[in-house]
């Protein structure tokens, strides 16, 4: 079939979908949200894909209620909170190491969040990382389709909502996801549109990634090694967001407020905006900086350090303007079936100090965590002493 067939074709089944999706619209009392659900699901085009066909509302599914979509937290008299920015140009350093230490132990404990400046990844790259993923999605969709799977094992997928039949709502986004390392799949099983930057891109946050956990065990007052010796860099896997412009972006969000269940999260956006993190009560804009990539803490560095690093809530809100992208290297092992239990570090236990969470292997951690629909509660409850 020619490519113009083939896109016809998909411009009608995508047509009479979307009719069907729009006439629930409304307040129908026959409203069956599981059939609306795999209608969606089964037009394999995401979130884009009711947005080319012209949607100008957002369909019953992606509407959340107000308390989770409420911005009142961020109010006006809390602009003055600021996730910190840090500048890494000089850590190798002494005085100067000592100093990005600290900003970084703090951050960690008390945001769960910080952005970082200066840290060796080449602009041109970030950029090219950004346009690859942007490619991606906007190529037609009988290319993206083939990518398009909910089987938790597949190292490259594509979908709209990993939790789209568990959550409460849906969110306006779609995901390609990627694994990196270890035992990736072979190169030609990434996307063509994203292949060799995301394979550069990756052993630019293996670097940075090493650096940040030799940071951070300093910052526990371990030595430098520890994190890294206990395995927390030795993978991770790219989640390729994009989130398109939204008809009616107070109805829904973005990405609705989570933790991340992995060790630590490094994330590159673009410069539309609208990822919040939850702070003293508040919701913070993470605003786009030229040039910074965000780390956050992910839950399971907040039971290896005993909670002296937290892993806060975050969120994405959808956005009239967009594409909005972004990609968060999550570093995590979970595709590995190791039984390896991770538990409080012995080094920051002491009487004052008691152990707060049982072990938990890394595969189990993310396995609790997928079996729920978001929002979901924190899995760390789960563990804790
Ligand atoms: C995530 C996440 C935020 C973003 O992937 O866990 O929080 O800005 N992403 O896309
Ligand atoms: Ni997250």
């Amino acid at each position: 079939m020619s490519v113009f067939a083939l896109c016809f074709q998909f411009i009608e089944t995508m047509t009479s979908s979307l009719q069907q999706i729009m006439a629930s619209t409304g307040n129908g009392l026959d409203y069956d949200k599981e059939q609306e659900l795999k209608t969606f699901d089964d037009t394999k085009a995401g979130v884009k894909g009711l947005v080319d066909s012209g949607i100008q509302s957002v369909p019953k599914f992606f509407v959340a209620s107000s308390e989770e979509t409420c911005n009142e937290k961020s109010d006006l008299r809390h602009t003055h909170f600021n996730v910190p920015i840090i500048d890494l140009r000089d850590i190798d350093k002494d005085g100067a190491r000592c100093e990005i230490v600290k900003e970084i132990g703090i951050a960690s404990s008390t945001w769960g969040f910080f952005q970082v400046v200066n840290h060796d990844i080449p602009q041109d790259i970030t950029d090219e990382v950004i346009e690859s993923i942007r490619r991606f999605n906007e190529q037609p969709n009988h290319v993206k389709e083939k990518f398009y799977s909910r089987d938790k094992m597949k190292k490259v997928r594509f979908n709209s909502n990993f939790d789209l039949y568990k959550a409460r709502f849906a969110n306006w986004r779609d995901t390609l996801s990627c694994l990196m390392a270890p035992n990736p799949p072979p190169p030609e099983e990434y996307p063509e549109a994203c292949r060799e930057i995301l394979l550069k891109f990756s052993k630019y946050v293996t670097k940075l990634g090493q650096d940040l956990f030799k940071l951070l065990s300093e910052a526990l007052g371990l030595n430098s090694n520890h994190l890294t010796n206990m395995g927390c860099a030795d993978g991770h896997v790219f989640y390729c967001h994009y989130y398109p412009a939204c008809p009616e972006r107070n109805l829904t969000l973005g990405h609705t407020k989570h933790r991340d269940p992995d060790f630590l999260t490094i994330l590159l956006q673009n410069q539309i905006g609208g990822l919040q993190v939850l702070h003293d009560n508040h919701w913070v804009n993470i605003p786009p900086v030229e040039g910074a990539l965000v780390v956050n803490v992910g839950e399971l560095l907040q039971v290896i350090s005993n909670d002296k690093f937290k892993a806060a809530e975050h969120r994405v809100l959808a956005n009239c303007a967009g594409p909005r992208l972004s990609v968060a290297c999550f570093f995590t092992t979970h595709f590995e079936p190791s039984e390896k239990l991770f538990s409080p570090i012995e080094e920051l236990l002491s009487d004052d100090s008691p152990p707060l969470y049982r072990g938990t292997t890394v595969k189990g951690y993310i396995d609790f965590f997928a079996s729920a629909g978001l929002p979901a509660y924190s899995s760390l409850t789960r563990l804790r002493l």
